[in-house]
């Protein structure tokens, strides 16, 4: 029986890049997408391309219903062997003016979904001779900061579940890692937002092709996961941390203060 790995939130950005990435290798992909995303065009390019098997599923993630019946269908109807929970979201606004179904939306699609996801496709991981799974955290799982809503604490739970997974599946079959990138230019807004950082913005962004190249290097070799941020790494451990966090919400707060 063939083997497929999923990547969710596929259809552009550091998804998009993994699933190509996968492509090139010869790996069979299922690429999960929200609806009107055109996410056909990537899976016809991928068969086109890399002759592997592709299929996809557009769903909306933040839904723990979809969430359900769509792994009920891929344990029904394929073997797993690796699961990247990609798909993720974010804000950057002042607490207050965000919207309480952008704030329910953010936990339900980064930290829900990875944890469901992760629950209903285990059995079929598992009965696999070698599996992976590999979540996608940031930078922002270890600096919390203003501005951003929930998105660092979700990005927190990412990091902090995945290694109690791993420690738990060490003697397993199903090996668990979460790459923690900073900020990758994937779409208009983020491109916008690194700009608006200035000089640190610049120096420490990262390629989603490089990222996703990389993260399957370590994953495949059962090694820790590679170090994208040294640069940032370093400055965040320099700081103290009685000014680091006062530090980065500033910078993050020039995001809406500059036109
Ligand atoms: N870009 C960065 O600077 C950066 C830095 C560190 C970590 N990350 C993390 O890397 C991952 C990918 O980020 P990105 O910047 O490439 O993505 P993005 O361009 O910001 O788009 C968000 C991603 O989540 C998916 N998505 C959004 N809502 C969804 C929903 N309700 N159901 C299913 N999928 C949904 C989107 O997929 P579809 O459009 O295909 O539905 C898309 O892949 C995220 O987990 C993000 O937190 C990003």
């Amino acid at each position: 029986m063939k083997k497929f790995a999923i990547v969710t939130g596929a259809s552009k950005g550091l998804g998009r890049a993994f699933a190509l990435e996968l492509g090139s290798r010869g790996i069979n992909t299922i690429l999960v997408s929200l609806p009107g995303e055109d996410i056909h065009l990537l899976n016809e390019e991928i068969i086109s391309t890399y002759k592997t098997s592709s299929v996809f599923f557009e769903v909306d993630l933040s839904d723990y219903d979809n969430v359900i019946s769509f792994t009920k269908t891929i344990n029904d109807t394929y073997s797993i062997f690796l699961l990247i929970n990609n798909a993720g979201i974010g804000g950057t606004m002042k607490f207050g003016d965000a919207s309480v179904n952008l704030v329910n939306k953010i936990v339900q699609l980064n930290v829900m979904a990875v944890a469901v996801l992760t629950r209903q496709l285990i059995s079929n991981l598992t009965a696999q001779t070698q599996s992976f799974v590999l979540n996608i955290s940031s930078l922002a799982a270890f600096n919390p900061v203003g501005y951003k809503l929930v998105y660092p604490a979700s990005k927190a739970f990412v990091d902090s579940f995945t290694k109690g997974m791993s420690a738990e599946y060490r003697d397993t079959n199903v090996f668990f890692s979460v790459i923690n990138p900073g900020a990758m230019p994937t779409n208009d807004a983020v491109t916008d937002r690194i700009l608006k950082q200035g000089w640190l913005g610049r120096i420490t962004q990262l390629l989603p092709q490089d990222v996703a190249r990389k993260s399957l290097n370590k994953l495949f070799q059962k090694k820790r996961p590679h170090r994208f941020n040294p640069i940032s790494e370093l400055i965040l451990w320099v700081l103290p941390s009685r000014f680091k966090l006062p530090f980065l919400t500033g910078i993050v707060k020039r995001e809406f203060d500059k036109p």
